[in-house]
C-alpha cells in the first residue's frame, strides 16, 4: 500500500539529510463560480527562511455539510503522479474521528492558522492565514527526489468538484 509506503518516508525521512526546497507559486482555481470564489490566494515571501501561504474563500452556498478532498504530487513537466501519491479522503469524516494518521500530521501543522478546526457544518468562509510554508517542507522535503513538482488538491462539496488548489514547488 502507497499510503503506508508514504507514512514510512515521512517517519524515518527526518533522520535523511536534505537539499534545497523552494516554494514556487501557489494557484486558486475555481471550477464553479456559482458554487465559490477566492477573495485572495498568494504565496508571499517575507525572507529566505519565512514564506506564508494565505487564503480566503467566498462561499456562495453555505452551510457545508459534506466535502471530499483529493491530493496528489505530480511532477510538473510530465504531469505524472509521483509514488502513486493520490489520496482521497472525506474532510468531513476526518474532523469527526481524525482517524487518518497522515491526514491529521498534516492537518495539525496548519490548523493553527486557520478557522477550520471544527467539525461539519461550515457556516462560514474558509480562512487560511500566514501558514508558515516551511512547515510543509517538513513534510515533503525528505519524501520527494530532485525535481519540480505541484500539489493538486481537489476540492468537491455534494460530490461535485469546485475547485483546485495548486502548490508549485521545487527540489534541488
Ligand atoms: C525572517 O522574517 C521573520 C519574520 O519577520 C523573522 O522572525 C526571521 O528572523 C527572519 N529570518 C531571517 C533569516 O532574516
Ligand atoms: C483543534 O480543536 C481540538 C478540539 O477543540 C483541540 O483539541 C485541538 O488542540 C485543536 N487543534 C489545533 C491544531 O488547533
Ligand atoms: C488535479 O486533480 C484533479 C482530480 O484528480 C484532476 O481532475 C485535474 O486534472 C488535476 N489537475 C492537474 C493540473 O493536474
Amino acid at each position: 500500500m502507497n499510503t503506508l509506503r508514504f507514512f514510512i518516508l515521512i517517519v524515518i525521512g527526518p533522520i535523511a539529510i536534505c537539499g534545497n526546497f523552494e516554494f514556487n507559486n501557489v494557484r486558486c482555481l475555481v471550477r464553479d463560480r456559482v458554487f465559490l470564489d477566492f477573495d485572495y490566494c498568494y504565496l508571499r515571501s517575507v525572507n529566505r527562511t519565512y514564506k506564508y501561504l494565505s487564503l480566503k474563500t467566498k462561499l456562495h452556498k453555505l452551510p457545508i455539510t459534506n466535502t471530499v478532498t483529493n491530493a496528489q504530487i505530480r511532477m510538473r513537466e510530465n504531469k505524472r503522479i509521483l509514488y502513486n501519491f493520490d489520496v482521497r479522503f472525506d474532510a468531513c469524516k476526518f474532523l469527526r474521528d481524525r482517524s487518518n494518521v497522515i491526514v491529521n500530521w498534516i492537518f495539525q501543522t496548519f490548523a493553527d492558522f486557520s478557522n477550520i478546526n471544527h467539525t461539519c457544518p461550515y457556516h462560514h468562509d474558509i480562512i487560511l492565514d500566514k501558514i508558515p510554508v516551511q512547515h510543509i517542507n517538513n513534510i515533503i522535503q525528505t519524501v520527494v527526489p530532485d525535481g519540480r513538482y505541484y500539489l493538486n488538491t481537489t476540492w468537491f462539496v455534494d460530490g461535485i468538484p469546485r475547485a483546485d488548489v495548486m502548490i508549485y514547488f521545487t527540489k534541488s
